[in-house]
């Protein structure tokens, strides 16, 4: 939520740099943006209302800039609110990632300032202008990053509590970014900052310190193998639509994973948000079936199990992103109170990663679509994996949806269906968590109303709702809700691998057991990108949302 980018360098780019940092970031928030960069012990900025798009920077030349792109929180989306923002003598200037949850209070002491924005990094630059960004910082309270541009110095100056960080260390330049993705094209050698760590990074030197006692601290320096390449669109129109292609290569990787085991617990949570949560919640099914006491929570509602944890007892957690605040907060005070974490996670080095005592990696590559896609079926398949069940054709399967007829037949379903309002999904058993995933997929591109059932609760309300054509996809082996929703006029879409002749259109998959889940949901993903291209939408940059959910 929110980008955040820096460079300090010896060439005289850093605008250009920050911006296409920017661009990386973008997922992020794409509301507004903006960059500012010293120039002749002053600074200068440009901010702008809107998506970066193609956008070019006309700023001066500098070796040193920072700057935002920005998912709203406290203040409307307006120019005036978007960063970096510029203390009262235009000398200083932040940027920021997170929520300064006591901003009214700090805001009621800081008299004789003139404040500018609705905006509580506004608030916090005031408070860092009265009394320095370490002695401000123990003020703050909440999960926040900030980065700190003073004019009088060729220097950023950073500081974390939650939200992430991470330094890049360049040839002649060094960078600071919410997102190690960002900084793939300067470097792969980075330094995740920690909580409550504090940095300074100029052209030649990166220094790592305690926030609370400066203490210096030699940090340790990460090297990825990633590539920047992964991230580029190639021949596909949208990154969702590269991204579900992308599926059967993460999955054919994965198959070639020796299962992970777990050790043994009294009880063990299976958590994550959103995608995640029915990532969390399939696998849930698979061990419950297996006689393994696991109890699935989405990562938000957590907090009420707090007076119920103990040492014995384990946490799995799924996250794409690493950095879900509300799967960090759960990992918090499971750890607080002597659980074993399981973090399957994309991003190494994420706080999941950092915070897990067993970790997971999805090995997806960059997801940039807003919607998850491969991450999910990913997650899908490390929870076969953990279920010790094969996945072996899982990928060909995939591939051969991909590359067949069946591409084209979603498409013309897309068509049929895009001026529809409401679509109904449902599935039985560990199909149920596809159907919520294929109805949170449908709504968060295209936005039409998609609500998903457990097959079997429909009759006992939903049903009403159903109508003269009204679509219903149906996942898997949920017949008889199929037949009672047809009874009323519904429009029913099978997809699985038992043929029905309740079926209006049918998609079959592979019959691969358990692991058809991971196919069926693939339709369901096409499915929801069709219709967003079909209704004139940007289904990678969807109204309201933004990726990696860092604030609460
Ligand atoms: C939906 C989507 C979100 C995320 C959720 C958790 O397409 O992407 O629902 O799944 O915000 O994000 P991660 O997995 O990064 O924790």
């Amino acid at each position: 939520m929110c980008g955040i980018f820096g460079v300090v360098g010896q060439e005289k780019n850093a605008a250009q740099k920050v911006l296409a940092g920017l661009k990386r970031l973008e997922y992020r928030g794409y509301d507004s943006w903006g960059i500012a960069v010293k120039k002749n012990n002053g600074l200068i900025r440009e901010r702008h209302v809107g998506k970066i798009g193609g956008a070019v920077t006309k700023l001066p030349a500098s070796t040193i800039g920072l700057g935002h792109t920005r998912w709203a929180t406290h203040g409307g989306v307006t120019e005036g609110n978007a960063h970096p923002h510029f203390d009262c003598n235009q000398k200083l200037c932040l940027v920021h990632n997170g929520i300064v949850e006591n901003f009214l209070e700090l805001k009621a002491k800081l008299t004789g300032h003139k404040f500018l924005s609705q905006t509580d990094t506004e608030v916090a630059l005031h408070l860092f202008e009265s009394v320095g960004l370490m002695a401000g910082f123990k003020q703050v309270v909440g999960m926040n990053a900030f980065i700190l541009l003073d004019s009088a110095n060729d220097q950023l100056l950073a500081v974390k509590n939650g939200s992430p960080l991470i330094i890049g260390l360049g040839k002649n330049a060094n960078y600071i970014a919410s997102d190690v993705w960002a900084l793939l094209d300067h470097t792969n050698q980075v330094i995740f900052l920690e909580d409550g760590q504090a940095v300074k990074i100029t052209q030649a030197k990166v220094e790592v310190t305690e926030a609370k006692s400066g203490k210096i601290i030699k940090p340790k320096i990460t090297t990825l193998n990633w590539q920047a390449e992964q991230s580029r669109l190639g021949k596909f129109h949208h990154y969702m639509e590269k991204e579900i292609y992308d599926q059967p290569k993460v999955l054919d990787n994965l198959s070639r994973l020796s299962p992970p085991a777990i050790k043994p617990s009294s009880k063990t949570f299976i958590l994550g948000c959103g995608t995640a949560s029915y990532a969390a919640l399939f696998a849930d099914y698979l061990f419950d079936l297996s006689g393994m006491d696991v109890e699935a929570v989405v990562g938000s509602e957590f907090q009420k199990y707090q007076q119920l944890l103990k040492p014995n007892q384990a946490m799995i957690l799924f996250s794409q992103s690493g950095e879900t605040i509300d799967v960090v907060e759960a990992v918090n005070l499971a750890k607080a109170k002597g659980l074993r974490i399981i973090g399957i996670t994309n991003v190494l080095g994420s706080t999941l990663y950092r915070k897990s005592d067993q970790k997971i990696l999805l090995g997806a590559g960059q997801e940039v679509a807003v919607a998850s896609t491969k991450a999910f079926t990913a997650m899908l398949a490390v929870g076969l994996l953990l279920n010790k069940k094969p996945l072996q054709n899982v990928a060909a399967s995939v591939r051969r949806l991909l590359d067949g007829p069946t591409r084209n037949q979603v498409k013309q379903l897309a068509t049929k269906l895009k001026d529809r309002e409401h679509i109904f999904v449902v599935g039985r058993g560990q199909d149920y968590p596809i159907a919520l995933e294929a109805a949170l997929k449908i709504k968060e591109v295209s936005y039409i109303h998609a609500e998903a059932y457990a097959a079997g609760e429909i009759k006992h309300g939903p049903i009403a709702l159903i109508e003269n054509g009204t679509p219903c996809l149906v996942f898997g082996n949920a017949t008889n809700a199929a037949y009672e929703m047809k009874a009323r006029g519904g429009l029913i879409i099978g997809i699985g691998y038992i043929p029905d002749k309740v079926f209006d259109n049918y998609f079959p998959v592979a019959d691969l057991a358990e692991a058809s889940a991971i196919p069926m949901i693939v339709i369901a993903q096409l499915l929801a990108y069709d219709l967003a291209v079909a209704r004139g939408l940007n289904p990678d940059k969807p109204r309201n949302l933004a990726k990696s959910v860092t604030v609460k």
